[in-house]
This record gives C-alpha cells, sequence and structure tokens, in this order.
C-alpha cells in the first residue's frame, strides 16, 4: 500500500449546480490509500496512518494540494509541434497550420514520435486523461493509444474522419472511415484504460454520407464516445448554412446522421441558437469549454452560465494546439477570465472541479477518473501552491487554501506540478 498525505481535495458534489462550499472541501491534514493502481481509502492523515501502519507514506507539506490528475477533454495531439501559430482564425489557420503539419503524420515514426512528446509534455502539467483527435491515418490512432498504454494511462481517442474540404493525402472516404475506425474500435475499445471516440473532424469535412456512415458505426458501438466539433465560429456557422441549407441549425447536421446522443461530445459550443441548447439538453450530450483557444483563434466567449442554467454536462480542455498552453491551470485561468468578461466569474472550486471530475464527468468517465475517492482509479497531481516567488507572495497574504489554490491558478504553470501518479506510481 501507498499512503499519500497532506491537504487533499474532495468533491462532494457539482460546485456549477451546488453552492461550491458544500460540493468541494479541501482536509488540510487528508490522505489517500493506494493500492494496485486505485484508491482504496481517503480520510484524515491521522486516522489512516494509524490504520495502516505498513503502508509506504509519502508526506506533502502545507504548500501542497493533492488533486486529481487534471482532466483535458478535447485536445488534437497531433497539432503538439505547431501550437502558438501566428495571426489566423479558424479556417485559414487549419488551411495554413494544421493540415500541412497533420499530414506530416503520415509518417508513423514521426507520429508515433509527436504522441510520446505530447504525452510527456501533458504529464508534466498534470494531465493525466486526455480525449485527443488523431488524424486521419489509422496508425495515428495506434501510436496515442500504444504510448498511452505504456504509460499506463486512461486516454480517449479516435480517428479524425474527413473526406471533403481538407488536401490532397488528407481525406479519407465515406466507406474508408466506416473501415479504419470500426477496425480501431475492436482493436482500442476497452482494452486497459482506452476509450474509443468516433471522430468526424466536423461538418464542413464531412460529406452527408461519412456523417451518416459515422452514425452507422456508433449505433453499432454505442458504447463509444463520438466527438466532434460545433459552432466554434461565426464564419465556421455560415460555411456550414450553405453546404446545408436544409438543417435547421448546425446541430441538426449531425442529429440528422444519427452523431446526437447522450455520449455524444462537442468541443467549443460557442455561438448557439435556442434549439440546439434544447436538444443538447434533451438527449445529455457533453459540450467542451476550449477557453485558451476561443480566445487565441479570436472565437467568442463561451457561455458556462446558459450551459449549467440548462444542466448539460460541461467539460473543460486545452484544445491543443488551437489553445495556446497544454497547461489546465493556464486554462483554468482563462477561463475564469472569460467568465469575468460574461459577468459570471468562476470559484477556484469550480475551475478545478470543471479540470477533474467535469471533465471526466463529460466524458463518461466520471466513476473512473477525476475524484479522489474509494474505487477511483489513482491518478493524482501534487500541486505546490508556492511555486514562484510571485505565487508565494501572494499564498502568503492568503486567509484559507482556496485562495492559495486561485493565485496558483491565475499564475502557476509546470512549474506548480510537484508531482504526478498514474494508476497509483509516481511518474514525476
Ligand atoms: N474545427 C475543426 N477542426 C478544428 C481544429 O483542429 N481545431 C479547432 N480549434 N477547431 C477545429
Ligand atoms: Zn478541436
Amino acid at each position: 500500500h501507498t499512503l499519500l498525505t497532506g491537504p487533499t481535495l474532495l468533491f462532494e458534489a457539482n460546485p456549477l449546480q451546488t453552492p461550491w462550499q458544500a460540493a468541494a472541501r479541501i482536509d488540510t491534514d487528508g490522505a489517500v490509500l493506494i493500492a494496485q493502481g486505485r484508491i482504496l481509502d481517503v480520510g484524515s492523515a491521522p486516522t489512516l496512518l494509524k490504520k495502516h501502519p505498513q503502508a509506504q507514506v509519502t508526506r506533502y507539506g502545507a504548500d501542497r494540494l493533492i488533486c486529481p490528475g487534471f482532466v483535458d477533454a478535447h485536445v488534437h495531439y497531433p497539432q503538439t509541434a505547431i501550437i502558438a501559430s501566428w495571426g489566423k482564425r479558424l479556417i485559414d489557420w487549419l488551411n495554413s497550420y494544421t493540415f500541412p503539419e497533420e499530414m506530416r503524420l503520415s509518417d508513423p515514426a514521426y507520429a508515433q514520435t509527436i504522441a510520446e512528446r505530447y504525452l510527456d509534455l501533458t504529464l508534466a502539467h498534470g494531465t493525466t486523461t486526455v480525449a485527443s483527435y488523431c488524424t486521419i491515418h489509422p496508425h495515428s490512432v495506434d501510436a496515442l493509444f500504444t504510448a498511452a498504454q505504456h504509460r499506463k494511462q486512461r486516454i480517449v481517442a479516435g480517428k479524425t474522419c474527413m473526406d471533403r474540404n481538407a488536401p490532397d493525402g488528407l481525406r479519407d472516404t465515406a466507406q474508408s472511415a466506416y473501415d479504419d475506425s470500426k477496425t480501431l474500435i475492436e482493436r482500442w475499445h476497452g482494452r486497459g484504460r482506452a476509450t474509443y471516440a468516433i471522430t468526424p473532424r466536423f461538418t464542413p469535412t464531412s460529406t452527408a454520407d461519412q456523417l451518416a456512415a459515422l452514425g452507422a458505426l456508433w449505433a453499432e458501438h454505442p458504447e463509444c464516445l463520438m466527438q466532434t466539433h460545433l459552432s466554434e465560429q461565426t464564419d465556421e456557422i455560415a460555411w456550414v448554412r450553405e453546404l446545408h441549407p436544409e438543417a435547421r441549425d448546425y446541430l441538426d447536421t449531425y442529429e440528422a446522421h444519427g452523431l446526437l446522443g447522450e455520449r455524444a461530445v462537442f468541443g467549443h459550443v460557442i455561438h448557439m441558437e435556442p434549439r440546439e441548447i434544447d436538444r443538447l439538453k434533451e438527449t445529455g450530450a457533453s459540450v467542451v469549454h476550449c477557453p485558451t483557444s476561443n480566445t487565441f483563434i479570436g472565437s467568442g466567449l463561451f457561455d458556462m452560465a446558459r450551459m449549467t442554467a440548462a444542466g448539460i454536462k460541461v467539460g473543460l480542455a486545452t484544445d491543443t494546439g488551437g489553445g495556446s498552453s497544454f497547461s489546465m491551470l493556464r486554462t483554468m485561468a482563462a477561463a475564469y477570465e472569460i467568465g469575468q468578461l460574461r459577468g459570471t466569474p468562476l470559484h477556484a472550486a469550480q475551475l478545478i472541479w470543471l479540470a477533474t471530475a467535469g471533465s471526466a464527468q463529460s466524458l463518461h468517465l466520471g466513476a473512473q477518473v477525476g475524484t479522489l475517492a474509494a474505487g477511483y482509479e489513482a491518478d493524482i497531481c501534487v500541486l505546490n501552491l508556492a511555486s514562484t516567488p510571485a505565487i508565494a507572495q501572494r499564498s502568503e497574504q492568503a486567509t484559507d487554501m482556496w485562495e492559495s489554490l486561485f493565485a496558483t491558478i491565475m499564475m502557476g504553470d509546470d512549474r506548480a506540478i510537484a508531482d504526478v501518479w498514474v494508476s497509483g506510481q509516481r511518474v514525476r
């Protein structure tokens, strides 16, 4: 047995739906008991130390916070090497930077290099689970699942499908997208800690035939997730309207092809019609907020209050490399800033819930990861709440740990990641 002692972050409920004071708690003298990759017990340090005298103890001090590992609910690992590319909005950004780089992953060796680099970078930022788009190449999916398997990480991924409005060499067909995705589901879904997500990139790059083929595949494999993009930029929405004059709205282009349901996960979801919000609510689909991406590519301001009022599940994500950071701390800070611009600031407890349990729930992994509680998988991120002189001097003024956590959220980066545990083992 392994026993971690120190301040622990605990969730009793969703702090966006119930008052955060009742939903989240920091136990300043807490402990987490781990065995065989799982959390066996969570409680007070004195109690668990007495109950488990044989356990191997790692003690974290008063300026540390033992948190669930971060869950990044929407990323593009193939865009790792083009993060922070200057000056374009969505469609030009895709054509100028993204598609040429995704083309480079046609080389399986390069795909493997990027997959490993990406998981190492994100682990260094405290992120233990991601939901990633891959490229159209099936080997890009194998590369990421294999790299995650070697690191014993829980992961969600899928082959990105595109059969129109993408360059030569970066298009599949309706049939090959169906066949390749089906083979990958059979190879990876449910193997170890892997979840497969059927992944049409977005309506502009999938014909109606391809959307329908993937809708049929999802009906045959309803245990899989389905991830795509929805209503990120106004130009994109106008293009979808041109391509699909028959559709009631953007969401309808997915719904009409069997791509709307409880296990659907839509990224961005910024410029929304009332009918679309109602349908997301009725079907129980998830949405993912990607704040650094939304400001970096100039997409708009996600409306968190509207989503939570509708009871829609919300996850948080970097959207690497449209997003400008690998850090979920930086991502929480950006979510705070967008909340401020909308007049609805999020509390530290709400921000860190979104980055852990909220993202996990949006991916239907809310019973496996994202929470420190008995039975959960032991993926843990230990924060240093005094990682830089600037943060440390602010923390000294703090009257409670929420206040110092907030300073780390707003100003922290990978230097604030003290330790990371994956499947019960310390990995850095
Ligand atoms: N919409 C379609 N593809 C992408 C992508 O790769 N990144 C972002 N941010 N939006 C998209
Ligand atoms: Zn994306």
